[in-house]
C-alpha cells in the first residue's frame, strides 16, 4: 500500500544542520588517512549522543557472536573488503557495485538517529551514509516492486558466528517499498566520523530509525526488489514475537516484556519509549488505517 502525498522531510527533520561531509577526506580515511570531522555541523536531536565506546562495544551482530561483547571482540576476524553490493529483482537496471564505487557515487551525509532495540535499550548515533532511496532510484524499480529484501554476507570464514546452526543464515530483512524509499531510511557506511567498525555492520548497513533495531540489517551484500513480502530472519524464527513491520510501539508489548520504557545506553533512569521511536511526525502517515497491533 503506497501512501500518496507524503510530506517531504526538511533538513531539520533529520539533522538540523545537515552536515555534508568532506567526501574526499572520508575516502582518504578509508585508505588509512586520518579524518577530522568537520566542525560545527554536528547537531541534534535534542539529546546527548551515546558515547562512541558504548555504541561500538555493546552490539547485536549474531554473525560475530551471541553476547553483547562478542561482536567487538571478534570484529578483527571480519575483513569487510573486498565487498560488492548487488541490487536486483524487479528493476529495469540491476546493478552490482563495489563498495569503493558506492562510496564515491553518493553524497555522504551525517545524520544523528536514535536506534531503539527490541530488547528495550537505545542509543543516539551520528551515522554517515546516504538515503537508500538514492540507490534504489538508480536501479529503476518496476511497478511490481512492492517490497525490498536485504541480505547480509554469508561467509562463515569471515563471519564465524555463522557456524552456529541455531540460526538460518544469511541474516535477512525486509521493508515495504514506501518505507525503503522514505527519506529517513539510510544506508550507513560510517559512524562518529569514521568508517563503520566491523561490529556495527561494516562496510554498509541499513538504519531505519522508527523500527526496532533488528530491522537495521548489517553488512549487506544484496538488495532485492520483490513483489511479495520477503521472509526475515526473526520473522521466520519467532513469528509470534517479531512481525514484519516492527515499528517501535510502546503500546504493543513484546510477548515476554514491556516496550513502554527503554534504557538509553550510558544512562541509569529509564526513558519513556516514543511511538515510532520519536519519528511519528515523519512516518506515521505511511501506516494510516492499519491496525498496528495486528501489524506489529
Ligand atoms: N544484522 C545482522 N546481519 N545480524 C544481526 O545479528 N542484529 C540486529 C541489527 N542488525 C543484527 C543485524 C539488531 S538485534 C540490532 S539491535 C542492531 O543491528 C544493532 O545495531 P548496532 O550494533 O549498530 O547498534
Amino acid at each position: 500500500m503506497l501512501i500518496q502525498n507524503r510530506r517531504e522531510l526538511s533538513a531539520a527533520d533529520v539533522t538540523p544542520k545537515s552536515l555534508w561531509l568532506d567526501r574526499r577526506r572520508f575516502l582518504g580515511m578509508a585508505a588509512g588517512v586520518a579524518f577530522a570531522p568537520a566542525a560545527g555541523g554536528r547537531f541534534g536531536l535534542n539529546e546527548a549522543q551515546t558515547a562512541r565506546k558504548d555504541a561500538t562495544s555493546y552490539n547485536n551482530f549474531l554473525e560475530l557472536g551471541e553476547s553483547k561483547e562478542a561482536p567487538a571482540e571478534n570484529a578483527h576476524r571480519f575483513n569487510p573488503r573486498p565487498w560488492t553490493v548487488k541490487l536486483g529483482g524487479e528493476t529495469a537496471k540491476p546493478l552490482t557495485q563495489d563498495i569503493e564505487a558506492l562510496l564515491k557515487a553518493f553524497a555522504l551525509e551525517e545524520r544523528v538517529y536514535r536506534l531503539r532495540c527490541v530488547e528495550a535499550w537505545s542509543m543516539v548515533i551520528p551515522w554517515i551514509g546516504f538515503p537508500l532511496a538514492d540507490l534504489l532510484k538508480k536501479a529503476e524499480p518496476t511497478s511490481r516492486a512492492k517490497f525490498v529484501e536485504f541480505v547480509s554476507l554469508h561467509d562463515s570464514a569471515r563471519l564465524p558466528g555463522q557456524r552456529n546452526p541455531l540460526y538460518p543464515w544469511p541474516y535477512r530483512e525486509g521493508l515495504r517499498i514506501d518505507e525503503a524509499m522514505h527519506p529517513l531510511t539510510l544506508l550507513a557506511v560510517g559512524m562518529y566520523g569514521d568508517l563503520l567498525p566491523g561490529q556495527n555492520g561494516a562496510p554498509i548497513r541499513l538504519v531505519v530509525p522508527w523500527k526496532y533495531g533488528f530491522k537495521s540489517i548489517k553488512s549487506v551484500v544484496a538488495i532485492n526488489l520483490v513483489e511479495t513480502q520477503p521472509k526475515t530472519t526473526w520473522g521466520s524464527m519467532q513469528p509470534g514475537e517479531y512481525g514484519f513491520y516492527s515499528n517501535v510501539n510502546p503500546a504493543v508489548d513484546h510477548p515476554r516484556w514491556s516496550q513502554k520504557k527503554e534504557r538509553r545506553i550510558g544512562e541509569i533512569l529509564k526513558r519513556d519509549t516514543l511511538p515510532f521511536n520519536g519519528y511519528a511526525e515523519q512516518v506515521a502517515q505511511m501506516y494510516a488505517g492499519m491496525d498496528l497491533r495486528t501489524n506489529y
